[in-house]
C-alpha cells in the first residue's frame, strides 16, 4: 500500500536532507495521489475548509463579466477572445460571467474561449459539466496555449503557490536564513530546521527582500512562482487583460517587524486558521499574502501596464454592483432566499475588513493604441476607477 503523504514526506528527507518549505508545500497541496488541492473532497465552502468570493455568490463573476465586455470592446472586439483562469476551482466564477453576458445578450459570447488551469481533476470534470448545463452548452474549453486576446483571472490562486520561508538573521551572510523542513530526532514528526538559501534562489529571494530587511528572528514568505507567474503572462496573452484577486500588502507593510514578525503563512482546515503549517500535510489548506510590490515590479519589468489597485469592495462597488442587487432584490427571479443569500454575500464582500479589503490588482498588454483605450482616465475601464494606492 502507499505511503501516506506525511511518511513520504519523511522518507524524502531521510534520503536527500532538509527541505526547502516551497517542496513541503508543493506536496502538501499538489501531490497527484494525497495533494491536498488534488483529491475528491470539496475544500471550498460551508462545510469545507475555506470559502471564496465566487463560491459565495455570483456578484464578482457579474462583475468580471462587464469588466471583460469592456476590455473586449475596447481592443477592437477581437473574432476569438480568451478566459484564461488560473485556479479555477469548479468553475463558479466563470459559470456567473456566462451567465451575466447572457442576461445581458452580450456580444462578446460570439468570440469567447475558455482556458483553464486547475490542479483537480475533479473540480476540472465538474467546471465542463457546470459548462454543458449553461445555455448553449457553455463555451468551448481549448488547452492552454498562447492567445492573441483574452483576460487572464487568478482569484485566490497566488497565495496558493508554494512559497520560500525566509527567517531574519542579520549577522548571517545574506542577513537571512530560509526555514526548510526536516525530521525530529528520536521521532517521526516534522520540524523546522534553519538552512542557507539553495545558491540557485539566493540572489532572487535577496531582490524580494531588498529595501526590507529582516529583524533578527522575524519570519516572511517569499513566493518566486507568484514572480514567475507574472513574467509568464506576455508569452500567454498579447492584449488584453490581467485581474489578479486575493488577499495581499504591500512588501513595507508585509516585512514590517512591529506588526508582521511571524510572517503571514497559515493552515486552514474547517474554517480554522492554525500556524502550525507542518501538521497533516494534505489535510491543510497553506496560504500566505501576495507580496504586491513584488507582483507590480516584475509585472512591469515583462512589460504589462499598472492599470488599477484597488479592494474587492470597491471594485465591486464600481463594476454596477447597484444594478445587480437591484435585479436580485426586486426583479422578476427575485425571491426571499435569494434577497437573503445576497445580504448575507454582500457583508462578506463589501466588508473591508473581511474579503472587501481583499486587492485586486488590474495589468493590461496590447498595442500603443489598445493600452490608450484601456487607461482612458476619462472613461475608466469598470473596476479600475479606484486610484491607485501608492506603493511605500
Ligand atoms: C483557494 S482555491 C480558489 C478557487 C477559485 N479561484 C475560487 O475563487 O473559488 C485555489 C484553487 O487553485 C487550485 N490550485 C492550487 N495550486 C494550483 C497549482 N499549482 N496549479 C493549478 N491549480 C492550483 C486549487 O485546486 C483550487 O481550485
Amino acid at each position: 500500500m502507499e505511503k501516506h503523504l506525511g511518511a513520504r514526506i519523511a522518507a524524502e528527507i531521510a534520503a536527500t536532507g532538509p527541505m526547502p518549505f516551497t517542496r513541503f508545500m508543493e506536496l502538501a497541496l499538489t501531490d497527484p495521489a494525497d495533494g491536498y488541492y488534488t483529491g475528491p473532497t470539496v475544500r471550498a465552502g460551508k462545510t469545507g475548509d475555506f470559502i471564496t468570493a465566487p463560491e459565495l455568490h455570483p456578484l464578482l463573476g457579474s462583475a468580471i463579466a462587464r469588466t471583460a465586455s469592456e476590455t473586449w470592446q475596447r481592443i477592437g472586439m477581437p473574432a476569438s477572445f480568451t478566459w484564461i483562469e488560473f485556479g479555477a476551482g469548479a468553475g463558479a466564477l466563470l459559470c456567473a460571467a456566462v451567465e451575466q453576458w447572457h442576461r445581458d445578450d452580450a456580444p462578446i459570447l460570439s468570440a469567447l474561449n475558455v482556458m483553464i488551469v486547475e490542479a483537480n481533476p475533479y473540480r476540472r470534470e465538474e467546471l465542463q459539466a457546470r459548462l454543458r448545463a449553461l445555455p448553449g452548452g457553455g463555451p468551448q474549453v481549448l488547452p492552454l496555449q498562447p492567445v492573441q486576446a483574452g483576460i487572464v483571472i487568478a482569484n485566490e490562486f497566488l497565495d496558493a503557490l508554494p512559497f520560500h520561508i525566509l527567517v531574519g538573521r542579520p549577522t548571517s551572510k545574506n542577513g537571512f536564513m530560509e526555514r526548510c523542513v526536516s525530521v525530529a530526532p528520536n521521532s517521526a514528526d516534522l520540524c523546522w530546521v534553519e538552512c542557507e538559501p539553495e545558491h540557485s534562489t539566493v540572489d532572487r529571494l535577496r531582490e524580494q527582500l531588498a529595501g526590507n530587511p529582516l529583524v533578527e528572528g522575524q519570519l516572511a514568505e517569499v513566493s518566486l512562482a507568484a514572480t514567475a507567474w507574472v513574467a509568464a503572462l506576455p508569452s500567454l496573452l498579447t492584449s488584453g487583460l490581467v485581474l489578479v484577486l486575493d488577499y495581499g500588502r504591500v512588501s513595507s507593510e508585509l516585512r514590517d517587524p512591529a506588526t508582521r514578525m511571524a510572517g503571514t503563512a497559515l493552515a486552514y482546515q474547517g474554517h480554522r486558521a492554525s500556524t502550525n503549517l507542518l501538521a497533516e500535510p494534505g489535510e491543510r489548506d497553506i496560504t500566505a499574502h501576495v507580496d504586491l510590490t513584488a507582483l507590480r515590479g516584475t509585472a512591469a519589468a515583462a512589460g504589462l501596464t499598472h492599470i488599477a489597485a484597488t479592494t474587492q469592495a470597491a471594485y465591486l462597488a464600481s463594476t454596477g454592483l447597484d444594478d445587480e442587487v437591484a435585479r436580485l432584490r426586486t426583479g422578476p427571479e427575485a425571491t426571499l432566499e435569494s434577497a437573503l443569500a445576497l445580504r448575507g454575500a454582500l457583508a462578506h464582500l463589501m466588508d473591508p475588513r473581511r474579503m472587501g479589503g481583499f486587492a485586486v490588482e488590474a495589468f493590461a498588454l496590447g498595442s500603443t493604441e489598445q493600452l490608450a483605450r484601456l487607461t482612458d482616465e476619462g472613461n475608466p475601464l469598470p473596476g479600475t476607477a479606484a486610484p491607485i494606492r501608492r506603493l511605500v
